[in-house]
């Protein structure tokens, strides 16, 4: 077994994290992973259950690569603010390979993910959500922070008067360097913007960046036109019916 917790009031509760998750029936996601909300002490916290991986990749995580609950945990405790609030991991073995994991952090409670706003045409706000949303990720860039999945339901958004706070989630796959200005419009690639949609966002972060803004917007729309492309592709092969 292998622990780590942000603070020792979380010690016991990480301990039993099996049973707290199997306890509690408040399941907010399933796909891959499975995501429960639990309380612990007044406090709301989140647990991610990783899947366990196949035989390759549990003698992988053991030997060569972090698991992903660790990665989670180390790179919410280099974001800081920009994520909710780490609490800590733990990694249980079978037979000396690392199986079961998780990941717990503070509830965020968020009102919609920026998927909705680039979803529904008639989102209320939609404009400034965008564009603060931009002031969000190009604060990320200048801390050096790259979420290499900043997709739609990776980024939670929270309403406060007339300003909006924004957390990324699913944060084990992150690099953190100087970014070139090519490594910073790709980073909008995943999240399946419309043109319209992307150019409001981009205008934004040209302006703050003090960048010309037709070559933002150009090259944002060409890494997501080839994201799109990749992943329709990847869709088509296995059947699947393509939307966009
Ligand atoms: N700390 C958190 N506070 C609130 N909601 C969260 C938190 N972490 C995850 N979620 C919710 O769970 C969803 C899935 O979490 P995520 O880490 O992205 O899992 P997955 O790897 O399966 O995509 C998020 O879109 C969000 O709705
Ligand atoms: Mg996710």
């Amino acid at each position: 077994m292998n622990l780590k917790f942000s603070n020792h009031i979380y010690e016991e509760f990480m301990k039993n994290i099996k049973r707290h998750f199997k306890n509690s029936n408040s399941s907010i996601h399933k796909a891959r992973n499975e995501i429960k909300i639990v309380c612990h002490k007044n406090e709301e916290l989140v647990i991610k259950s990783f899947k366990i991986p196949h035989i390759i990749n549990k003698i992988v995580y053991t030997f060569f690569k972090d698991s992903k609950a660790k990665k989670s945990y180390q790179n919410s405790l280099k974001v800081g603010q920009f994520a909710p609030k780490p609490v800590g991991y733990i990694e249980f073995r079978k037979f000396g390979l690392i199986c079961e994991t998780y990941f717990v952090s503070s509830l965020f409670k968020y009102e919609f993910t920026i998927r909705e706003p680039l979803t529904n045409s008639s989102f209320k706000d939609k404009q400034n959500i965008f564009e603060q949303f931009a002031m969000f990720v190009y604060s990320l860039h200048q801390n050096n922070i790259l979420h290499l999945d900043l997709s739609p339901g990776n980024v939670l958004i929270q309403k406060e008067q007339d300003r909006y706070i924004f957390k990324i989630v699913d944060i084990n796959r992150m690099r953190f360097k100087t970014l070139s200005l090519d490594d910073r419009l790709k980073n909008f690639d995943k999240l399946w913007a419309k043109d319209e949609d992307m150019t409001t966002m981009i205008k934004s972060y040209a302006k703050i960046s003090k960048q010309n803004e037709s070559y933002c917007i150009d090259k944002a729309i060409y890494y997501s036109q080839k994201n799109k492309d990749f992943k329709n592709f990847k869709k088509r092969l296995k059947g699947i019916k393509v939307v966009d």
